[in-house]
């Protein structure tokens, strides 16, 4: 489980003027739920996610991870129990898709035989046969692939945990389709807490059990497609949903 209880950060700016990114937020991801993040650029949606493996401290209020507040678990440890897959990718462009896929099978000096086995089984898992791709270079690849070798590094130590900022952002939208496809039951089979990032409200609704859609550093709404249909919580939420016009559905 995520939890963030009434969660405020504020960064200071080099003139000493706070901006606050996120202001009271509330949001929780249940056991095995896929919730996806929604809002406009610069709402606090990767600010949110630093928050949960703690790249960031808040400025007040709580986050938990499976139920034990961020604060009082080591972050390396953490980290341990937590997928990312940052918002541009994070390949490393000088190491072959295995070696990236299992450095962190390697810093956590698993056997090298497990960690040829780990890679092998996480590339397939993600659609990549490992004979074609294991020995290739990220430069080597499509976006979409690079997107799929980010997601098998963050699966690489099993975690309970699962951060995707924009895992599809730089892909065309039938890529982006095909894959979201893919994802949604390989996710849900794993049973993985998944806490997704995405701008894109056709993307939210087909991936994620439920959907938060944020503004300016506030939660607006969280809920199903139905619930932001058919009862929005703020004007801000129908005009984010009809600017989908019809083609949600
Ligand atoms: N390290 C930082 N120092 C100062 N301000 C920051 C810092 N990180 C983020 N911010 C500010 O906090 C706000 C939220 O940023 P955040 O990166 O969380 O947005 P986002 O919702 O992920 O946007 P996008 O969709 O563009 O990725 C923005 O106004 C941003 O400028
Ligand atoms: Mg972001």
């Amino acid at each position: 489980m995520i939890e963030l209880s009434n969660v405020r950060k504020e960064f200071i700016a080099e003139d000493g003027r706070a901006h606050v990114a996120l202001d009271g937020v509330n949001l929780r991801v249940e056991p095995g739920e896929l919730h996806a993040l929604i809002g406009t650029s610069g709402c606090g949606k990767t600010t949110t996610l630093r928050l949960v493996n703690r790249l960031e401290a808040p400025t007040s209020g709580v986050v938990k991870v499976g139920g034990a507040d961020v604060r009082d678990v080591d972050p390396i440890r953490l980290r341990r129990g937590i997928g990312y897959v940052i918002q541009t990718g994070g390949l490393f462009p000088h190491w072959s898709v295995a070696r990236n896929v299992g450095v962190l099978c390697e810093l956590e000096e698993k056997p090298k035989d497990f960690v040829e086995a780990r890679v092998r089984e996480l590339l397939t898992l993600v659609g990549m046969p490992p004979d074609d791709f294991a020995r290739r270079m990220p430069r080597e690849l499509s976006g979409g692939q690079r997107q799929r070798v980010g997601i098998a590094r963050a699966l690489a130590l099993d975690p309970a945990h699962l951060l995707l900022d924009e895992p599809f952002g730089a892909l065309d939208p039938i890529t982006r389709a095909d894959l979201i496809d893919e994802l949604r039951p390989m996710l849900d089979e794993l049973g993985k807490t998944v806490l997704l990032v995405t701008h894109d409200l056709r993307e939210a609704f087909a991936l994620g059990h439920r959907v938060t859609l944020m503004d300016r550093g506030r939660v607006v709404q969280t809920g199903v497609e139905r619930d932001f249909l058919e009862e929005p919580a703020a004007p801000f939420v129908a005009r984010f949903v009809s600017g989908l016009g019809g083609s949600i559905r």
